[in-house]
């Protein structure tokens, strides 16, 4: 069996932890013994409007269960945000270990339809958001050669959606940032992991029609925590995470159709060998762009 995992000394932030998955996060973070930065800019769904209740009500809940919390009201959408939160776990409690980015708002609309105001609004809370709250806390887990990154990323920018193009965009890009940061942490004991949760929230209770009451957020907590816990080794990963389902979502290329090194082939020569193009009985997952630089050097050494 596991031995127990237990975050005694660790702060960790939560962005978004006001309701939804993120409080989930945080009461089980604090009740292993983490002290929380519970982050939540208090707004509706579409990211308007903010209130200070979201994140007090979890802060009290955390403290009445023993535990020990502080409230953060900050937008996780700006350069200042993203650094008054990671200044808000230093004050508070000396350091950051975790970062959990999870905030995130929702303004759907078919591709045709959609203003660059909703892609912006968007990109801001998802991407940006995980740049600007990663950036700071990177840097205090770089200096001390500790720390654990998670980030939400969506089965609608792993696989589309419709409707979702900024919000799939934005939740693929965070997988970006996550993979590099796995691969420039890896040295400093900073493991990166990106999760793709289904859970009914207010952000979703509409969309998951009668699957809803069958996808808790406790459902999906479990791995978020073990990804913030020392006892995580894994780095570089995607975990598709619902209704009691855990599995991994990974991305990886196949050999392909090699046309030799010398001249390109006609498009018609191309065309004759998309079956084997696009052949993916056997493939390989690359840890970073050498790994697949490797697999067409070995090609080309013949
Ligand atoms: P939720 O709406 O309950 O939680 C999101 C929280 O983020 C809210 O409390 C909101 O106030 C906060 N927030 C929004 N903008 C913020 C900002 N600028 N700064 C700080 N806080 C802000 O929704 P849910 O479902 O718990 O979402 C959590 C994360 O999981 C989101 O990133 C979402 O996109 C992602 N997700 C959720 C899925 C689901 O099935 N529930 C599916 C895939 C991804």
């Amino acid at each position: 069996m596991t031995e127990p995992i237990t975050f005694d000394g660790r702060v960790a932030i939560v962005t978004g932890a006001g309701g939804g998955l993120g409080r989930t996060y945080a009461l089980e973070l604090a009740r292993r013994g983490a002290r929380v930065v519970v982050n939540d800019l208090g707004g509706a769904v579409d990211g308007t409007g903010s209130s200070e209740s979201a994140a007090d009500r979890v802060v009290s809940e955390i403290a009445d269960a023993g535990g020990e919390a502080v409230a953060s009201y900050d937008s996780v959408s700006t350069v200042e945000g993203g650094e008054a939160i990671v200044k808000t776990a230093l004050d508070s409690f000396g350091t950051v270990d975790i970062v959990v980015n999870n905030a995130g708002i929702l303004r759907d609309k078919s591709f045709a339809k959609m203003t660059m105001g909703e892609v912006e609004a968007v990109i801001d809370v998802h991407l940006k958001g995980g740049f600007y709250v990663s950036s700071p806390a990177f840097r205090v887990m770089k200096e001390k050669s500790y720390g654990r990154l998670v980030f939400t990323s969506s089965a609608s920018g792993l696989f589309g959606n419709f409707g979702q193009a900024n919000y799939g965009a934005a939740k693929a890009g965070l997988v970006g940032l996550s993979n590099v940061l796995a691969i420039e942490g890896a040295k400093y004991n900073i493991k990166s992991n990106a999760v793709a949760p289904i859970a009914k929230t207010r952000m979703t209770e509409d969309l998951l029609g009668p699957l809803a009451d069958m996808v808790a957020p406790e459902q999906v907590t479990p791995m978020v925590v073990f990804l913030c816990s020392e006892a995580n080794e894994f780095s570089h990963e995607i975990f598709t995470v619902g209704g009691g389902r855990y599995g991994r979502v990974f991305i990886a290329t196949n050999e392909g159709w090699f046309a030799g090194a010398d001249g390109a082939p006609s498009v018609e020569a191309l065309v004759d060998n998309m079956d084997q193009i696009r052949d993916i009985s056997d493939y390989v997952i690359p840890l970073d762009n050498n790994d697949e630089i490797m697999l067409l050097g070995q090609m080309l050494a013949g």
